[in-house]
């Protein structure tokens, strides 16, 4: 089995460290801004993503020092639109979680076919954050509509 590029592979968790805590600090940060009747499910499941996200970036920060390099104490890009709606926060929430999903399919390709353990943990990574964007990607559909929202370009436009 050919070896890794350790200094790559590290570069990249490193940024997908930055970009699941970006995302704990934005998840928790939405959560105070939910007004109105459906306050109570969106502020869990708001802060089930921060958690959810802190997990994640613990697991990038285990394997980097598992790998005898040093975790980034940097942040990655918070965007705040400053726009109370949920829609705005969900859209903005998916274009992070695809960003975050583009560094693990990043990850995946340096380290496929060189590290067994580290493949596992991208595929199972692109698996989970594939399926969370599918369940915001329907939380902006139109009840009723089955077709994907038209921002992801996977469906018809509205
Ligand atoms: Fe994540």
């Amino acid at each position: 089995m050919a070896e890794i590029d350790k200094e790559a592979v590290v570069a990249v968790l490193n940024k997908i460290l930055e970009s699941e805590l970006a995302g704990v600090v934005r998840y928790t940060h939405y959560s105070f801004l939910v007004f109105g009747f459906g306050r109570i499910p969106i502020v869990a499941w708001l802060r089930q993503q921060a958690g959810e996200s802190l997990v994640h970036a613990q697991q990038a920060g285990e394997w980097i020092t598992t790998l005898g390099a040093y975790p980034s104490l940097a942040i990655g890009p918070l965007l705040d639109s400053h726009t109370f709606d949920i829609a705005s926060i969900l859209r903005e929430s998916l274009e992070a979680e695809n960003g975050a999903l583009e560094l693990y399919r990043e990850l995946l390709a340096h380290v496929e076919g060189r590290s067994v353990a580290l493949e596992e943990f991208a595929r199972q990574m692109i698996h989970t954050e594939e399926l969370h964007a599918g369940e915001v990607d329907k939380m902006l559909r139109r009840p009723g509509s089955a077709a994907t929202a038209p921002h992801r370009g996977m469906g018809p436009a509205e």
